[in-house]
């Protein structure tokens, strides 16, 4: 068994994370905790093949080779796979994504998490989810959050330790939810959340978030537990300000909002207002919304939303699926 293919959904963080301790060849060490929901709908599929005779990694992602930048985080998971297997073979490595590639949404999550998956299974090592946190965490942080389904807290390594904690909160049965994602801008951003998170210590204000999370991942949790739309909302959205604050604050500036990310802010409150629709936003490192509320209201807040002018299209997602083998290859 040397090829293996995988699919995983990508990820919302309630409280985000922002900031890495260190990174690059050790897997990623983030500044705080994080709780997010895995996404169903927006989902990487991935196979590797390790192949004898191979002269070196090759990655070809959504029918293109990848950038050199790309095919760097690969080889890093590949190489801490290799390690553990105790092998040399070079992997041809081929995924897809069944969102648009330029849609702006983050696709590292669900990519790393389902390379970390398919290699493991590839190379005959262990695929547990615990098993593959160290592989995710040398592609991309939020990635180890899309090896469960449902709600999933990551706790960065305790005092004087290397491992990241990452479980499942609760399982996806127990409160499915509606995740409208607004697309307000498809360009590439500037600045990519791996640089951003060397920034976030720039910030002035980065202690005074910090000072925070530790009690929003205590609030997000209890809202999950007891299914309160409200207490997650309110949670969710005064994290996501703090973390653009912060982004605001540092030096260079990041300021990732477009007029139009403005407008779905405020017509989320002017919903909410009206007391016809429970909908709450959370941004992450880019221009679009995230509007999560009950399935019931998804349609209407959409209808709502979409008419606002600058939103380009709205991908409408659920609560997820933990990553999962395929029988059919990409190749
Ligand atoms: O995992 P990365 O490097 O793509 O960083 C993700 C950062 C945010 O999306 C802004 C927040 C988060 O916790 O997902």
């Amino acid at each position: 068994m040397h090829k293996a293919t995988a699919g995983a959904g990508s990820n919302i963080a309630f409280v985000k994370y922002w900031g890495v301790r260190h990174g690059g060849a050790d897997p990623m060490v983030p500044l705080n905790p994080s709780i997010s929901m895995t996404l169903e709908e927006v989902r990487t599929t991935t196979t590797v093949a390790f192949e004898p005779g191979a002269a070196g990694d090759l990655f070809t992602l959504n029918g293109s080779p990848a950038t050199a930048d790309e095919l760097r985080r690969v080889g890093r998971v590949l190489d801490a796979v290799r390690r553990r297997a105790g092998m040399r073979r070079f992997a041809r490595v081929v995924s897809s994504n069944n969102f648009p590639t330029a849609a702006g949404i983050a696709s590292s999550a669900s990519g790393f998490a389902a390379l970390a998956l398919a290699a493991a299974r590839a190379a005959g090592l262990p695929y547990e989810p615990p098993d593959l946190v160290e592989p995710a965490l040398l592609g991309s942080g939020s990635a180890c959050r899309s090896l469960y389904g449902g709600y999933v807290l990551w706790q960065p390594p305790a005092a004087g330790r290397r491992e990241s904690t990452v479980r499942e909160v609760a399982p996806r049965e127990h409160w499915p939810l509606a995740d409208l994602v607004v697309i307000v801008s498809r360009k590439e951003k500037r600045v990519k959340s791996s640089e951003g998170h060397l920034l976030a210590r720039t910030s002035p204000f980065l202690r005074a978030r910090l000072a925070q999370v530790e009690g929003r991942i205590a609030r997000v949790e209890r809202a999950i537990f007891e299914r309160d739309l409200r207490a997650l909302g309110e949670v969710m959205e005064a994290d996501a300000l703090s973390m653009h604050a912060v982004m605001m604050t540092s030096t260079p500036a990041l300021l990732y909002w477009q007029p139009a990310t403005v407008a779905v802010i405020e017509k989320v409150q002017a919903l909410r207002a009206a007391d016809a629709l429970a909908c709450y936003f959370t941004i992450d490192a880019g221009p679009n919304v995230h509007v999560i509320t009950a399935p019931e209201t998804a349609r209407a807040a959409e209808q709502e939303i979409r008419r606002i002018e600058g939103v380009e299209q709205i991908l409408s997602c659920s609560t997820g699926e933990a990553p999962r083998l395929l029988q059919e290859h990409l190749f």
